[in-house]
C-alpha cells in the first residue's frame, strides 16, 4: 500500500475503534459517579437547533454537603464526553475533586455523544443531524448548557474545558459570548490554534482530506460504532508501527503518567463521535493554521453564508481582557503543540497579568491534564486555588 491509502486506512480505523468496544450505554450517573458513592442527577437540555443535550449534575460532595454551591460546568474535548472527568479514582479525578471541595459540578456533553443524541426532530441516523461543526457547539450547545445552569442555580459559572472544550470558551469569549456568565475558566490543553499539531493522526487526516472525502460520500458521523471498519481494527492493530495497546499515546503525546487500568476505563468510554463536517473543519484549520469559521470550499458558498468569499477569523486578541484564565499545557501534548499554544499566548499579552494564570508542565501529554495519577497535586491543586481567587 502506498502512504495515501496506509494513512487513510490507519485514520479510519483508528478513530472506529469505538467499535470494538461495547460502549456502556448505562448512564454516566449510573456506571460511574453513583457507584462512587456520590449524588447524581441526568439533565437534559434541549439547544435552540433542537438537539437535547444530556448533562450530569453532582450537586453535593461525599462529606462535602454545604449550601449555596458555586457551578461548575467542566466541558469534554473532541471523541470525548463527560467520562472525561471521571476516569480516575474520586481523589483523583477532577469532577468528584470540586464536588469534595464546595462545587456544584455540571458535567456536558456535546451533540453526538452518547449521552447527547436526541433531537426534537432529528434522528442520529439522518445525514441532517450531522450538519454542524464545533461553530455550532459555540452558538447553540454552550449557551444552552449555560443559561440552563444559570437558571437552575440562578449564580455565574465557572468554567473547565479540555481540548476542545477550551476552544468552544475561547471562540465564546472572544466575540463577547457568555463572558457575563462566567466567574472564571480553565483551559486545559487548549485548542486555539492548530497549524504546529505534531500528532501524525490528525496531520494525515488533514493532509489527505479524509473527513473531506468522507463527507462527500455523504458519512455524516464521524465514525459511526457498530460499523464493519471495527472488525478490521483486530487486524491492523497486529501489524507494526500501529501499537493499539499504546494508541492513546500515538494520538496525543506520550503520557507520562497514566496507570494501565485507567487506559481501560477511557476505553470503554472514547472515542465519542463527532460530526464528519466538524473534523473537516478541524483539518481546514490545521492545514491553514488560523482559527476560522467553517470553509463551503468555493466563494460563493462562502459569500452565501458570511457575505465574503473567505471564511471570517475567529480574532482571539478580542477576549476581555479582565476575563480570569487559568491555562494548563504540557511539553509533551502533540495535539496542544507548545508553539500553538504560544501563539494563543500572545493573542492574550495585554491580559491583565493578574487575571491570567499558566501551568506548565514539561512532561506532560494531552491526556495527563485528565488522566493522570498525580494530576490532583500537578493541575488540580492549582487549578483550585485560581477558582477560589475568584469569587
Ligand atoms: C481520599 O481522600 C479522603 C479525604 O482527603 C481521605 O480520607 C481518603 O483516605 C482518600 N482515599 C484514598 C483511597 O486515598
Ligand atoms: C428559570 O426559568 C424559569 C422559567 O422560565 C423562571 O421562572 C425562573 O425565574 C428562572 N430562574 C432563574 C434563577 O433564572
Ligand atoms: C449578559 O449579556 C447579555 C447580552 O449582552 C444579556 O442578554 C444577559 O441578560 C446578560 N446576563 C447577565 C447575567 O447579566
Ligand atoms: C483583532 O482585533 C484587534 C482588536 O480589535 C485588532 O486590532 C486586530 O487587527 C484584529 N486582528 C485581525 C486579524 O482581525
Amino acid at each position: 500500500m502506498d502512504y495515501t491509502s496506509t494513512t487513510l486506512l490507519l485514520a479510519v480505523l483508528l478513530f472506529a475503534s469505538a467499535v470494538a468496544h461495547d460502549i456502556s450505554h448505562d448512564s454516566l450517573c449510573k456506571s460511574m459517579v453513583e457507584t462512587e458513592g456520590y449524588i447524581c442527577e441526568e439533565h437534559k437540555v434541549t439547544t435552540k437547533d433542537g438537539y437535547i443535550l444530556g448533562v450530569q449534575r453532582i450537586p453535593v460532595g461525599r462529606t462535602s454537603k454545604t449550601a449555596n454551591r458555586p457551578p461548575v460546568l467542566l466541558q469534554h474535548g473532541i471523541f470525548m464526553d463527560a467520562a472525561t472527568w471521571l476516569f480516575n479514582s474520586p481523589n483523583k479525578s477532577l469532577a468528584f475533586i470540586l464536588a469534595d471541595n464546595g462545587f456544584d459540578v455540571w458535567m456536558g456533553n456535546n451533540r453526538g455523544t452518547i449521552s447527547s443524541r436526541g433531537h426534537t426532530s432529528l434522528s442520529a441516523n439522518d445525514l441532517a443531524y450531522w450538519d454542524w461543526t464545533w461553530e455550532q457547539l459555540v452558538n447553540d450547545d454552550l449557551p444552552a448548557m449555560y443559561d440552563y445552569i444559570h437558571n437552575q442555580t440562578g449564580q455565574k459559572l465557572y468554567y473547565v474545558g479540555h481540548s476542545l472544550g477550551t476552544l468552544l470558551a475561547l471562540a465564546s469569549f472572544s466575540q463577547e459570548k457568555l463572558v457575563n456568565l462566567t466567574k472564571s475558566a480553565a483551559l486545559l490543553c487548549p485548542i486555539a490554534y492548530t497549524g504546529q499539531v505534531s500528532s501524525v493522526f490528525p496531520r494525515a487526516i488533514a493532509n489527505t482530506h479524509l473527513a473531506q472525502r468522507a463527507y462527500l460520500l455523504g458519512l455524516g458521523e464521524f465514525i459511526a460504532g457498530g460499523s464493519v471498519v471495527g472488525k478490521l481494527l483486530e487486524g491492523v492493530c497486529r501489524l507494526p508501527p500501529i501499537d493499539c495497546s499504546n494508541l492513546v499515546s500515538t494520538v496525543a503525546g506520550p503520557n507520562c503518567c497514566i496507570k494501565p487500568s485507567t487506559y481501560d476505563v477511557f476505553l470503554e468510554h472514547a472515542p465519542q463521535s463527532t460530526s464528519t463536517k466538524n473534523v473537516v473543519h478541524l483539518s481546514q484549520m490545521l492545514l491553514a493554521g488560523n482559527i476560522a469559521k467553517y470553509d463551503y470550499g468555493d466563494e460563493s458558498e462562502n459569500k452565501k453564508h458570511y457575505g465574503q468569499g473567505t471564511p471570517p477569523l475567529y480574532n482571539l486578541t478580542r477576549i476581555p481582557k479582565d476575563i480570569p484564565l487559568f491555562i494548563g499545557y504540557g511539553g509533551k501534548d502533540s495535539l496542544s503543540d507548545v508553539n500553538d499554544v504560544k501563539l494563543l499566548l500572545d493573542n492574550l499579552k495585554d491580559h491583565q497579568k493578574d487575571k491570567l494564570v499558566l501551568q506548565y508542565r514539561d512532561d506532560y501529554a494531552h491526556f495527563d491534564f485528565v488522566m493522570a495519577e498525580n494530576a490532583e497535586s500537578v493541575v488540580y491543586d492549582p487549578l483550585l486555588a485560581f477558582l477560589r481567587t475568584q469569587t
